[in-house]
């Protein structure tokens, strides 16, 4: 695991553009796995900022989304999509039939699920995953205890996901109880994984991730054994890091 630690949210949403924008520069028709919550919300600013200035193209870009919320069609204001239009589409040259999200209201969920899959196959898969992290460990919406083995499916989201979750919603509005996520072995096929990490609320579960036992109850922790990972962390969620790492200052 490569670990860059930054000094601000905004120096690791620079970083984490950098990054991604260099992806597309070196394969214009990069297939990229995108996160929605917060945590990237800097990193897709900064990224149009760098397509505003003409240094990224998007025009042969392909993108599939980590997850949607089951129940909310593509419509719904809190739904994944309808976030990954306001935040990063609409404001990039993307074309949006390359941009690829589960649908939250299938007619057939394994058939969808099955499907997702499929398709990232046939683009030839992942080439960069951009992640987040739940305070819980959880990649995705693959909360602990989900089978590393495991490919797209329905979720059952955790309490505490549940509550984190609740910010994005109005009081009297339900907060979904399940999701579609891709699964732990779908995002371990990425060619590449950055996950971005802020925040005190997340240093434990950093910790677990890059020091703690590969187990599925911290379901981040199976990138130990992924070949190319890059953690890009601020100093609040590198925090908790016991190795020498926590000790560099950031570059
Ligand atoms: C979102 C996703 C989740 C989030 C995680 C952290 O697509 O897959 O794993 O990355 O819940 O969320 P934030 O960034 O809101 O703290």
């Amino acid at each position: 695991m490569k670990i860059i630690l930054a000094n601000s949210y905004d120096e690791m949403s620079k970083k984490a553009a950098i990054i991604l924008a260099n992806q597309i520069i070196l394969k214009p028709d990069s297939v990229l796995g995108l996160a929605t919550g917060s945590t990237p919300v800097g990193t897709y600013q900064e990224l149009i900022k760098l397509y505003d200035v003409g240094i990224v193209d998007f025009s042969n870009v392909i993108t599939f989304n980590l997850d949607e919320y089951y129940g909310l069609s593509s419509e719904h204001e809190q739904s994944y999509s309808h976030y990954m239009r306001k935040i990063l589409f609409e404001r990039v040259n993307i074309e949006l039939e390359n941009t690829h999200i589960p649908s939250g209201v299938p007619e057939d969920i394994e058939k969808e699920c099955l499907l997702y899959d499929t398709k990232i196959d046939s683009f030839g898969g992942i080439d960069l995953q951009i992640l987040g992290i739940g305070s819980n460990g959880h990649i995705g919406f693959n909360e602990p205890n989900t089978r590393f083995q495991s490919m797209t499916h329905l979720v059952d989201l955790n309490y505490e996901t549940i509550e984190a979750n609740k910010r994005f919603f109005s009081d009297n509005e339900p907060v979904p109880q399940k999701a579609i996520s891709m699964g732990i072995k779908g995002i371990m096929q990425a060619k590449k994984i950055v996950l971005l990490a802020s925040g005190k609320g997340k240093a434990d579960a950093v910790q677990k991730a890059v020091e703690g036992p590969i187990t599925p109850e911290v379901p981040a922790s199976i990138l130990q054994l992924h070949a190319d990972v890059t953690l890009i962390l601020d100093k609040d969620a590198a925090s908790q890091l016991q190795g020498a790492i926590c000790k560099k200052s950031a570059s």
